[in-house]
C-alpha cells in the first residue's frame, strides 16, 4: 500500500480517541468511516467533532474547508463490511481489552482488502500478539495517538516483530499526512515510549497518596507551578482512571507486579468514578475542567523525583534498542504530553548524586523498578533536538529519492 493511493480510512471505535482520530483524518481530506456498536456512540462522537471543528473554524483553522464539508467527508457506520470493504488503511481503537481487539482484528482481516494496513491505537499492548490472530501480520502496526488527538503532535509508529519496512514507512508517511510527528518505535514492548516512561512515576506517586505523603491537590499544584498543562492526577483522570488501570495491571503482568494499579485506583471505578467522562474521578469535573487550589503545593515531594524514575525508564528503553535515536524519548515526552522541557535536562544534574537518590527512593519506597540500571551510570545526554534535526534529514533524503524515480 502506497500513501498515495490512499484515500479512504476506516475508525473502528468513536470514543475520547476513535472520534479524535476520525476528525484528524478528515481534516486532512481523507474520507473516514466510523464504526462502532451502537448508533448513540456514532451520534456523541459527531456531536463532539462539530464541537471541535467549530473551535477550530473560530480561530481561521480550517484553511479551506468549511466545517460541513469536513463533516460530510466523516460517513458513520455500524456495518463492518460497509466501513472496510473500499478502505486502505483501518485505525482500530476499541477499548483495550485484548479479547475485544482479537476478535476485532478477526473482522478486519476477513472485510478489507488484501492489500489494507491495519493499525492499532492500542497504549501499552503488544502488536506482535493482535497481529498473530491473522495473516496479514506483515501488515499489522502500532500508531498510538495521544489524548486529545487534535492536538497532540506526536504518535508512537510500532513495529511488531512482523511488520514490513514497507508498512513502517506507509505508517510514517500516513502521520505526516496528518502533519503529525511520527516517533518510531522499534521493539514491541509494553506501554512503547510515552506509556512506559510514565509508569514508574505513577507508582511513586500511588505510593505517596497511599503513605499520606501529600494530597493529589498538592502534587497537581507543585507540577502546574513548574509549568506543566496538567498535574498527573487531573493527567490520569482526564485520560480515564480505567484506561490507566488497563495500562498499570498490564505492565504488572508483562514486566513487574509492582506496577499494579493501587486500591485506591481500584475503589474510585468501583464507585463509577471514572475521571472526566463521568464527571467525577479523583477531581470533580461536572462544571468543567477541574479547580486545583494552586496555592496548596508541598514541599515534603520533589517534583524532580518523578522525573527522574522516568528518566531511569527511559535509560532501560535506550539500552534495550527500543528507539531509533534516544533524544525520541524527550521529543516524543514534549510532543505527546506538552511536558516542553522533557526529562534528559536532569542529567546535566550530578550524576552520581541522582544515582544515589533512585537508591534513596527505591529503599524509602519499597519499590525494586525504581533501582537505577547500571547502563544510566555511563550513557551520554539524549537530545531532543538532535533527533528532530536527524529525521528531517532523513525524511529529506526519502523524498529527494522519490523525486528521482
Ligand atoms: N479541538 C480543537 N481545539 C481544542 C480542543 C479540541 N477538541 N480542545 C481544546 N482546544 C483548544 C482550546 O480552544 C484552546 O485554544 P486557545 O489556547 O487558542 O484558547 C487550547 O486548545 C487549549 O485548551 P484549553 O484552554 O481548554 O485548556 P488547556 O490550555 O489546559 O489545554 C490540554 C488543554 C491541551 C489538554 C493541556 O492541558 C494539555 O496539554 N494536557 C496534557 C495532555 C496530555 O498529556 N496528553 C497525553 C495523555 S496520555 C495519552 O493520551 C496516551 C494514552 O495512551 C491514553
Amino acid at each position: 500500500m502506497k500513501i498515495t493511493d490512499l484515500n479512504n480510512v476506516a475508525v473502528i471505535g468513536a470514543g475520547d480517541m476513535g472520534h479524535g482520530i476520525a476528525e484528524l483524518c478528515a481534516l486532512n481530506g481523507y474520507n473516514v468511516y466510523l464504526k462502532d456498536i451502537g448508533q448513540k456512540f456514532l451520534d456523541r462522537a459527531k456531536n463532539r467533532i462539530r464541537e471541535s471543528l467549530n473551535i477550530l473554524a473560530r480561530k481561521g483553522k480550517l484553511k479551506d474547508d468549511n466545517i460541513e464539508t469536513v463533516l460530510g467527508r466523516i460517513i458513520p457506520t455500524l456495518d463492518y463490511k460497509q466501513a472496510l470493504e473500499n478502505c486502505g488503511l483501518v485505525i482500530e481503537a476499541v477499548p483495550e481489552i485484548m479479547s475485544l481487539k482479537k476478535s476485532v482484528f478477526i473482522e478486519l482481516d476477513f472485510n478489507l482488502p488484501k492489500s489494507a494496513v491495519i493499525a492499532t491505537n492500542t497504549s501499552n499492548m503488544s502488536i506482535t500478539e493482535l497481529a498473530s490472530q491473522i495473516k496479514r501480520s506483515s501488515q499489522v502496526i502500532g500508531m498510538h495517538f495521544f489524548n486529545p488527538v487534535i492536538l497532540m503532535k506526536a504518535i508512537e509508529i510500532i513495529r511488531g516483530n512482523d511488520t514490513s519496512n514497507e508498512t513502517m514507512k506507509f505508517a510514517e508517511d500516513f502521520a505526516y499526512s496528518l502533519h503529525k510527528l511520527p516517533i518510531p518505535v522499534l521493539k514491541d514492548v509494553p506501554g512503547f515510549i510515552v506509556n512506559r516512561v510514565l509508569a514508574p512515576s505513577s507508582v511513586l506517586l500511588n505510593k505517596i497518596i497511599e503513605k499520606k505523603i501529600a494530597t493529589s491537590n498538592q502534587i497537581d499544584a507543585n507540577f502546574r507551578k513548574i509549568g506543566q498543562p496538567m498535574g498527573p492526577f487531573e493527567l490520569m483522570d482526564y485520560v480515564g482512571l480505567d484506561i490507566y488501570k488497563h495500562g498499570a495491571d498490564y505492565f504488572a503482568q508483562k514486566i513487574d507486579p509492582e506496577f499494579k494499579s493501587p486500591k485506591w485506583v481500584n475503589d474510585l471505578i468501583n464507585e463509577g468514578k471514572l475521571g472526566k467522562k463521568t464527571d467525577y474521578g479523583i477531581y470533580d469535573w461536572s462544571s468543567g475542567r477541574p479547580t486545583i487550589n494552586l496555592e496548596d503545593t508541598t514541599e515534603k515531594v520533589d517534583s524532580k523525583d518523578l522525573l527522574l524514575v522516568q528518566v531511569n525508564e527511559a535509560a532501560k528503553l535506550i539500552e534495550n534498542g527500543v528507539v531509533e535515536y534516544p533524544g525520541d524519548i524527550d521529543l516524543a515526552i514534549q510532543n505527546a504530553t506538552g511536558n516542553v522541557s522533557g526529562i534528559f535536562w536532569l542529567l546535566k544534574n550530578d550524576r552520581e548524586y541522582l544515582i544515589n537518590r533512585l537508591n534513596f527512593i527505591a529503599d524509602e519506597m519499597g519499590v525494586e523498578i525504581f533501582r537505577p540500571i547500571e547502563f544510566l551510570k555511563e550513557m551520554t545526554i539524549p537530545s531532543a533536538r538532535k533527533a528532530l534535526k536527524a529525521r528531517k534529514k532523513k525524511r529529506k533524503e526519502q523524498e529527494n529519492q522519490k523525486n528521482n524515480k
